[in-house]
């Protein structure tokens, strides 16, 4: 078994299952995450917007940012970064791995 897979990482799903320029929502326990797909690889971010609880795997992904769906806000996708009003809290980011062609992030409580 790979070093990296222990309780904390939990698997989300094959990696082929999200495009490249794509995200996808990801639940686990009380909690929902955005795990995308870009140029630069695979990425998780909390999956609601900071705004107004918006889910961002309803927005568009573009190159290295997501537009959140309800108002345009912007969010740097690799650092969380809240780049475009309205938003301006920034998003908790997840470590990514794949494995075997397996996607799993890092949740920490
Ligand atoms: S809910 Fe996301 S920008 Fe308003």
């Amino acid at each position: 078994m790979n070093a990296i897979i222990g309780e904390s990482w939990q698997k989300v799903g094959p990696a082929e299952e999200i495009d490249e320029e794509d995200v996808m929502r990801f639940d686990f326990g009380e909690k929902t995450f955005a795990v995308y797909h870009t140029e630069e690889g695979f990425f998780a971010t909390d999956g609601l917007c900071t705004h107004e609880d918006q889910h961002l795997s309803e927005g568009l992904v573009m190159d290295d940012l997501i537009e959140c769906p309800l108002h345009q806000g912007l969010f740097h996708i690799p650092t969380g970064e809240a780049r475009s009003a309205p938003v301006c809290i920034d998003l908790q980011t997840y470590p990514v791995q794949v494995v075997e062609g397996e996607i799993y992030i890092r949740i920490r409580d």
